[in-house]
């Protein structure tokens, strides 16, 4: 059986219909920046997400960049990340001017561990963005202590978390703001690039609305300069299709990690993600660590079954940070997972059949 990494065709498919209507109706409709469709996903998002008002912006990449930006981040400040993670966090704050601080990840899980985000605290540091990877909300408590101690600006980055919750709530309402990223393979996905901030302070989310518009107030008239970071209207209109769905869509990925913990319990070799107790991840990614992951891959292709790599490197080895001088050996959790992990197939459309047959064939590996 071939087994796909991801299908977002199937996912699509009993939706079809209503997504080709609503893209002929803003092709017709000729308004294609802002518009009805962008202040409709934005009202129907903060519903769905429990806030007052959401941002709709261009990517996750840019909403990141727009939120530090209007937090004041700039040149002379730090902020603290994790050093596994999409290069996008990381980028954004270099963009800003400011200074990435990594650090590494709590031993036996993907996100950040407050203990090195404690130790990497210092006069000059002024947010910590954790990042929900893989869909597995990270120690919010543990990180929001800190970030009150120190007084530090929290900013989520949920890019892979739509819909996770932390203690009941979803992701995302815990920080000072949050960024979600629409990237078609994201548990919200677009049918493009596309993504939302969110913010506690009404204030502050008014002016990343700003920023990410060229600073304007109206119609050639800018109150400071910013950049091109809007929601497309045609986006805006395919996502209103989605949203509906998210919340079915992440059941089904926890079903489907479900079957995988069944159907891989007892290898010795193969560690399954664990869930960290009063958190309910959404399974952007399944991740599982093994001693031989190259070969593991192979074995797996081999067998018709399409895997991936969440990440082959961690940040700090990469040339874009070269500068930072924290080669190889400085970030040993990180840096561990990044040889041994393996993504497998992951999609809300999955069979049990398909499952199965992905399980079977790493027991077979592992005889
Ligand atoms: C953790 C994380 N942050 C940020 C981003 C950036 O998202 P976008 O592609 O919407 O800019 C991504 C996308 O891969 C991501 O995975």
């Amino acid at each position: 059986m071939k087994v796909p990494f991801l299908d977002l065709g199937r996912q699509h498919e009993p939706i079809k219909a209503a997504l080709h209507e609503a893209a002929c109706r803003v092709i017709d409709g000729c308004h294609y920046i802002g518009g009805e469709d962008v202040k409709a996903f934005e009202q129907e998002m903060a519903a769905w997400q429990g806030v007052p008002e959401v941002c709709g912006v261009a990517c996750a990449t840019s909403g990141l960049f727009a939120t530090l930006k209007c937090f004041g981040i700039g040149p002379g400040d730090e902020v603290i990340t994790t050093v596994h993670t999409a290069i996008a966090t990381a980028e954004s704050i270099s963009l800003t001017g400011a200074k990435v601080v990594f650090c590494d990840l709590k031993k036996g899980f993907f996100n950040l561990d407050p203990a090195e985000v404690a130790k990497k605290v210092t006069p000059r540091t002024k947010a910590i963005i954790p990042v929900h990877l893989y869909g597995q909300p990270a120690d919010l408590d543990a990180i929001l202590e800190i970030a009150r101690k120190h007084k530090l600006i929290v900013i989520e980055d949920c890019a892979q978390a739509q819909g996770a919750r932390y203690k009941g709530q979803r992701v995302g309402n815990y920080g000072a703001a949050a960024v979600f990223s629409f990237f078609p393979s994201k548990n919200l996905g677009g049918f493009g690039d596309g993504g939302a901030v969110i913010a506690k302070d009404p204030a502050v989310l008014k002016k990343i609305r700003m920023f990410s518009n060229h600073g304007r107030t109206a119609k050639y008239l800018h109150e400071f300069e910013g950049i091109n970071s809007r929601l497309d209207a045609i986006q805006a209109a395919l996502l209103r299709i989605c949203l509906p769905h998210v919340d079915e869509w992440n059941a089904k990925r926890r079903q489907v990690a479900a079957w995988y913990a069944e159907g891989l319990k007892g290898i010795r070799q193969v560690v399954t993600p664990q869930t960290v107790p009063e958190t309910e991840p959404i399974y952007h990614v399944y991740c599982i660590v093994v001693p031989d992951r190259e070969a593991l891959q192979k074995h797996l292709k081999q067998n018709d079954i399409e895997t991936g790599v969440h990440y082959p490197y961690s940040l700090n080895v990469l040339p874009a940070y070269a500068h930072l001088k924290q080669g190889k050996g400085s970030f040993p959790v990180a840096e561990h997972a990044c040889e041994h992990m393996l993504s497998l197939p992951m999609f809300p459309a999955m069979t049990r059949e398909e499952a199965d047959a992905v399980c079977k064939a790493v027991r077979a590996f592992y005889p």
